[in-house]
């Protein structure tokens, strides 16, 4: 029992992953739906040699000193890791994984599911219904834009921007992309995607998808001013992080017909509040976060996150390291 390494588990993750790190460790599971008060995780985590987090709880020195030197893996059960202080982690030379890869097409599938939802007005439909105002077939009710045949516009052509790609070329729609740096024609030619700058993007496309990743050069990519270089019928989709967007300024662009509508799976703040501006707007789509929320992919992510923890503990090379460097400092 004594030798069993002590590791703490932010949240209930699907048993997939919980089994294998209860049987190997002992651990410590956060039972609540929401996470850990900050002083309950500091203290939970001191003495522990692997801590399993979620992309609501932040990574940082204070956790890092929380814990203590013993710690030897951060495993994170997200692909983003915008919660965690990487710099840090590699300077104290823990490991910190991610969960790429198993999400990527369930992601991209919400993300046209909120182009298609936010294009066609789907959601206001719905509403509409069931405010009781339905009462006939009306040649100008509801009027959005088709997503057949139309442009789109992927800003951060990753694993998960590439995914919707590939679903849009199923509906006939022309593929801009802008990214750091341009791909190789091997990734560009078998998915028909054009590189353009982002203004051409923005000024070009009928729907806009962000796939980057969030860092001080991406916050508030989309400001007043890139919202205004889209077409009045453009189409917003972030499925990325909510800072991203600049949401004083997104909710005066669909106020003010800047844009058609937006469809967001993330915001900031994260929860959205119910009194938000944004959501006095029947143009601006809102789900909570849950764009790999299929239960194949959660499941996925779980045994990927156990993975991580359970080499780390190990001493072992995490399958998905985040900060690889780490290893290389020997
Ligand atoms: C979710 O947003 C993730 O990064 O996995
Ligand atoms: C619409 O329902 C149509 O038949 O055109």
């Amino acid at each position: 029992m004594g030798d069993r390494p002590r590791v703490f588990v932010a949240r209930r993750i699907p048993d997939d992953g919980l089994q294998p790190v209860s049987q190997a460790c002992e651990a410590e599971i956060w039972p609540d739906e929401l996470p850990p008060p900050r002083d309950v995780l500091l203290r939970s985590i001191a003495g522990c040699d692997g801590v399993l987090t979620l992309l609501t709880d932040r990574v940082d020195a204070e956790f890092f000193d929380a814990a203590g030197p013993q710690l030897k893996v951060v495993s994170n059960y997200a692909v983003g890791f915008d919660n965690i202080d990487i710099p840090e982690a590699t300077r104290r030379k823990v490991p910190v994984g991610n969960t790429p890869g198993v999400l990527t097409d369930t992601t991209a599938d919400l993300a046209f599911a909120l182009l298609m939802a936010a294009g066609r007005r789907v959601a206001e439909g719905d509403r509409y219904v069931r405010q009781g105002r339905w009462k006939t077939w009306g040649p100008m009710l509801l009027l959005g834009h088709d997503v057949h045949g139309s442009t789109l516009g992927i800003v951060g052509f990753g694993r998960i921007g590439q995914a919707l790609a590939r679903r849009a070329s199923g509906f006939g729609m022309q593929i801009l992309y802008h990214d750091v740096n341009r791909l190789p024609p091997e990734v560009e030619e078998p998915l028909s995607a054009t590189f353009v700058p982002l203004d051409e993007l923005l000024a070009r496309s009928d729907f806009v998808s962000l796939h980057v990743n969030l860092t001080p050069d991406t916050e508030h990519l989309m400001n007043a001013e890139r919202l205004r270089q889209m077409k009045p019928t453009g189409v917003l989709v972030n499925t990325s992080r909510g800072p991203v967007v600049d949401h004083d300024a997104l909710f005066e662009a669909l106020r003010d017909g800047v844009i058609f509508a937006a469809g967001l799976d993330v915001t900031e703040p994260e929860p959205l509040p119910p009194s938000h501006p944004l959501l006095t707007l029947d143009s601006c789509l809102v789900v909570p976060h849950i764009a790999s929320a299929s239960r194949a992919t959660r499941g996925k992510m779980a045994e990927m996150a156990a993975a991580n923890l359970l080499a780390g503990v190990r001493g072992e090379r995490l399958p998905t390291p985040v900060n690889p460097e780490v290893y290389e400092r020997g």
